[in-house]
């Protein structure tokens, strides 16, 4: 089951931003106004994505530039997709929602 956790918006002033949630270090990142939350490791070697490229829609890994949708996650260039948690701004903070 999903828990949603908050932290405070502030955490994204700079637009990307990792964050413990319930033991999990998740990146965040601040685009068009909409929140995206990974698991700050790329499935490719684990390196971390918050450092990766925003380019539209797309994250890049900054390591070996594999390529993953930032809505859903979804594998662009490489071989698996990236871990997402869903996320949104709600009341001055920003939610995300770990399984258990
Ligand atoms: S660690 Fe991300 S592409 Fe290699």
């Amino acid at each position: 089951m999903a828990h949603w956790h908050s932290v405070p918006v502030q955490a994204l002033e700079s637009g990307r931003a990792v964050v413990d949630v319930d033991g999990r270090e998740v990146a965040l990142f601040l685009v068009d106004g909409s929140v995206h939350a990974f698991e700050n490791a790329c499935p490719h070697e684990g390196n971390p994505l918050v450092e990766g490229e925003v380019l539209g829609s797309v994250l890049a890994c900054a390591f070996h530039g594999w390529r993953f949708d930032l809505s859903t996650g979804a594998c662009l260039a490489g071989a698996h997709a990236a871990k997402r948690y869903p996320a949104e701004l709600r009341d001055e903070a920003i939610w995300i929602a770990v399984e258990d």
